[in-house]
């Protein structure tokens, strides 16, 4: 039994524990592998941001941001990222997630969702957005340096009703 609710103080920990997981393995994200944890919490939950977290028996499991993707005129379509705790994956976490995320933003009023920078190697996060309805709109060529693979293309997702 998955809870998906909006994070507290408490969770901090937890998430720290998960984005440090995720950014040292240098292979889903842009962010600096030496972020600390400062900068990594105070990224996670900025000021425009809604932070969540899935728990199932008292432990944090995965995590998400839903945010806008830009101010002013482009604030009406929201951005969002994910992180499932490396041992937790496979088991439908990310997907609750996002399903969370796309009914979230849509009762904020978001009219669409963007994710700007998914690395085309990450098959389970490009496959799990293409199932919810995300497509691909453009492709940076070679825009990431993944750890294994070298320079890999990025794609920018997006879905226009929520
Ligand atoms: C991407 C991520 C959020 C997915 O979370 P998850 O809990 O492992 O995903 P789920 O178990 O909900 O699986 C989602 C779907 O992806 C598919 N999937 C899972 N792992 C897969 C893999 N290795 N290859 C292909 N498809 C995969 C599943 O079949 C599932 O489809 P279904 O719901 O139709 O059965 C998680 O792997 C993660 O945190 N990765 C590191 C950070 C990251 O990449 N974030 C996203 C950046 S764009």
């Amino acid at each position: 039994m998955i809870e998906i609710r909006e994070a507290t103080a408490g969770d901090r920990d937890a998430i720290w524990d998960i984005f440090r997981e995720v950014v040292t393995a240098r292979d889903t994200y842009a962010f600096d592998p030496g972020m600390s944890r400062h900068d990594a919490l105070g990224y996670w939950f900025q000021a425009d941001t809604r932070t969540y977290v899935a728990e199932s028996r008292g432990r944090i499991l995965g995590t998400y941001i839903l945010r806008p993707n830009q101010s002013g005129g482009g604030s009406h379509v929201a951005n969002a990222a994910f992180m499932v705790a490396p041992d937790a994956r496979g088991q439908g976490i990310g997907r609750a997630m996002a399903e969370h995320c796309l009914s979230e933003a849509r009762l904020l009023g978001f009219r669409a969702m963007q994710f700007n920078f998914v690395v085309s190697t990450n098959d389970s996060a490009v496959r799990l957005w293409q199932k919810l309805g995300f497509k691909i709109v453009g492709t940076l060529p070679g825009a990431f340096h993944h750890p294994e693979k070298g320079y890999v293309d990025v794609y920018v997702m997006f879905r226009s009703r929520l």
